[in-house]
Parts: C-alpha cells; structure tokens; sequence
C-alpha cells in the first residue's frame, strides 16, 4: 500500500476503522505525510510526542474549522468540545485545567479503589452464563464509576451510552451529515440534563464533582464561565466512561485471544493501550512554522496525529505488531502527551487494572462464543458486542 492510498483509508469511515495496515504504509514513507494544502497526518511516535509537547501547537483553531464547515458554530456538540478545556489553547485552557485537577484529584482517584472493585465484584455476580460483556461489563462499569464520582444519580445511568456514542461522532476525521445531526441532539439533551442536575445540587449541595464546579463557577464567574461548566462537565461524563469502555473490551478481546493470563495487571493493561488504542488520534494547528518529522510545516496548518500508529512505529517498538505485556520500556502514547495529557488517565488504567485481572481470575474458561463486533469508529477505537460463555467457572 502507498502512502496516498493509506491516506485514503484512514479518510474512508467505511474502512478506517481497521487501520493498521495503513499504519505500516505510513511508517515505511516516513513519521509525517502531506494529505493536503496545510493538511498533514503524522504517525512517527516522535513527531507525535514533539508535536503534542510543543506549546506553540494549538488544539483548537476557529479560522481552520470556518473554512471546513462555515456553520459548525451551529452544532451543539462540536460547541461544547471547543468550549471544554480539551479543545481550548491557554490561557483559557490553563485555567479550567487546574481547576478541574483541583477536584478531580489523585487521592479521590485512589480511594475509589474499594469502590470499582466492589463494582467490578457486582457486575461478575450478576453476569449471564453466555451473553455480551460490552452490554454486562465493559459500558456499565465506568458509566458506573464516573457518575459516581460526578455525583449524576444512579437511576439516570441508562441513558449515557446512546448519547455518549453520538455526541463523540464529532470527533472522529470525517463524518456524515446524520452523524452531525445526531450529535447536535445528543448535546442538547446533555446540556438539558446538567442544567437541571446542576440546580439540584445548587438547591441541595454533595460532596460530589458536580457540585464542586458549580461552586468554582458560582464563587467567581471569571474562574469557569457558564458555558465552560457545562462543556467540562458534559467532557467528564463522556470522556469518562466512552474511552473507558473501549479500554476493557479493547483488553478482553486481547485476553480470549492470547490465554487469560495476567502476570502484571499494570504491564498488561499499558501493552493493550499500546497495541489497540482505544483513542487513535487527536489534532493540533501551528501557530508558526514548526519542524515535524524533519518536514518544515507552515504556519496553520492541521496536523492529525495519529496515536495508534506512533503505537505501533517499528523505530520505537521492537515487532510493534506482537501483543507481548512483558514488553520492557513501554510508554505508548494514548493518552496524549504535554499541557492536554488526559485528566482521568490514572482512573482509566485503575478501571482496568482491576477488571481485567479479576475477570480472568473468577472465569479461567471464559471462551468467546461467535465473532466479537468491531465499532464502525476510527477514532475511539473499541468493540460494540464481545460474546461470551463463562463455561468453566470457578465460583
Ligand atoms: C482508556 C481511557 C482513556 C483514554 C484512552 C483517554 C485518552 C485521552 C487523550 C488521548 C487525551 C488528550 C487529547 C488531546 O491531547 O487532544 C485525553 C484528554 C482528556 N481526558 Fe482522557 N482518556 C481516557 C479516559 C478518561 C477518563 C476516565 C476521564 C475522566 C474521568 C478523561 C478525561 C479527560 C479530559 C478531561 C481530557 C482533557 C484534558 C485537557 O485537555 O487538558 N479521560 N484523554
């Protein structure tokens, strides 16, 4: 495959979302490829970590997305991730960044530890004999976990998969028109749900996130505006257990497919990060003519960076395409790197230090039963349904 036709694939949503084989065609042509004027993907773990390091690159860029699509001001959801620290360059981002790090703390991480074993224990007991683990486990257990933490109440727990599956649409490199719309009522029904919750616990304050961003909003407008709280709280919520998802199924297919055997739950859980990210990309603008790759890029340009290739990149990987956990010096690029690095990254890999290696421990026979069903997504990359029996299981 060329470096042109790998472009393609990675452009068709019909085919990217298996994109290692043009990973590897991106990787024999060099760590950067030009796609167009002022377009450019990037696969070189490198040229991706430099770019993502760099502070003159920028994560959101307003002239760069009027020229794509003049009337992106008028969906909802691309709105919110442009008003949410994800998307926003500082100072603006710097502020909301350490405000949300302030709340979203390590130690109230760590002490969630009893918490997502006693929900990984539940959601074991009360597994199927045969049955998917993405319905049973995969999306009701971080959905579980961060509504916890945001303090959203249990009973309202149905309702984020199908809106957090069509709002993060608009994060992948191409989308359709319906997709578009989707997401656009995925938003509003989000913004409709935290504007009630938000006066709930105004009303009636918790000792939960929701309430601690509304009192950094309240105590002084010019900490998080109206617009940001909402933004970074719709981010958390999705954000939080969309990836998450992905991450578990992402680990259980590669647990029924190489033996469910788990020596270092830390070491394994970085190598299935490593070899199936479940993020693949990210984007940033230059705001000056920037070096990547040994390329000289001009000023506003876009660059896709593609985090699953650098993954995957034969100069910083020994055999990138061997699933091996034992791997020494692994340090895959999935949750970003630099100012944007991700909040809930050591969340993420608690989740699935302690799902994984508890599933495999209470079901040594888990065996799949038919083909597991890949999402038609490039970007947030992960299974829709993994069947399975437990058959064999020691209780
Ligand atoms: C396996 C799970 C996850 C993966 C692979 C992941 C991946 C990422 C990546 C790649 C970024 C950086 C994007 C960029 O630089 O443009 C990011 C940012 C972010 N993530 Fe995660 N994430 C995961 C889980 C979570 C969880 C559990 C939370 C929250 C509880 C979370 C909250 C955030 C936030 C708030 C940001 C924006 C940070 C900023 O812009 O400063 N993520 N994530």
């Amino acid at each position: 495959m060329s470096a042109a036709q790998a472009v393609a694939v990675l452009l068709d949503p019909k085919a990217n979302h298996e994109p290692v084989a043009a990973y590897e065609a991106l990787h024999a042509h060099g760590p950067i490829v030009q796609v167009a004027d002022g377009y450019y993907f990037v696969s070189g773990y490198e040229a991706v970590a430099g770019v993502l390091r760099d502070p003159s690159t920028e994560a959101y860029d307003a002239r760069r997305l009027d020229q794509q699509w003049s009337d992106w001001r008028e969906n909802r959801a691309v709105e919110i991730f442009a008003d949410s620290m994800l998307r926003t360059n500082p100072p603006q981002h710097t502020r909301m960044r350490r405000l949300a790090a302030g709340v979203f703390t390590a130690r109230r991480v760590a002490a969630l530890r009893d918490v997502i074993t006693a929900q990984v224990e539940e959601a074991l007991d009360a597994l199927p004999p045969e049955g998917d683990l993405v319905t049973h486990l995969t999306y009701p257990l971080p959905i579980g976990v961060i509504t916890a933490l945001l303090g959203v109440p249990a009973e309202d727990r149905g309702r984020f998969r199908r809106l957090a599956e069509a709002l993060t649409a608009v994060l992948e490199v191409r989308w359709t028109a319906e997709d578009r719309r989707l997401a656009h009522e995925a938003a509003l029904e989000l913004e409709d749900y935290f504007t009630h919750l938000l006066a709930q616990r105004r009303a009636e304050p918790r000792e939960d996130l929701v309430t601690a961003l509304a009192a950094a909003h309240d105590a002084d407008g010019g900490q998080l505006t109206a617009a940001e709280l909402m933004a970074n709280l719709t981010l958390l919520l999705v954000a939080g257990f969309e990836t998450t998802t992905n991450l578990l199924s992402n680990g259980i297919v590669l647990m029924l497919e190489h033996g469910n055997k788990i020596d270092d739950p830390a070491a394994y859980v970085e190598e299935v990060l490593r070899f199936d990210s479940p993020v693949q990309l990210t984007e940033r603008y230059t705001s000056k003519k920037t070096l990547v790759g040994g390329v000289e890029v001009p000023a506003d340009a876009e660059l896709v960076l593609l985090l699953g290739a650098a993954n995957r990149d034969p100069a910083r990987f020994t055999d990138p395409g061997v699933f091996d956990p034992g791997r020494t010096g692994n340090a895959p690029l999935s949750f970003g790197a630099g100012a944007h690095y991700c909040l809930g990254a050591p969340l993420a890999r608690l989740e699935a230090q302690i799902t994984l290696p508890a599933l495999a421990r209470r079901f040594p026979g888990l065996t799949p039963q038919g083909k597991p069903v890949r999402r038609p997504r490039m970007n947030l990359r992960g299974w829709s349904s993994v069947p399975v029996t437990l058959e064999g299981s020691v209780d």
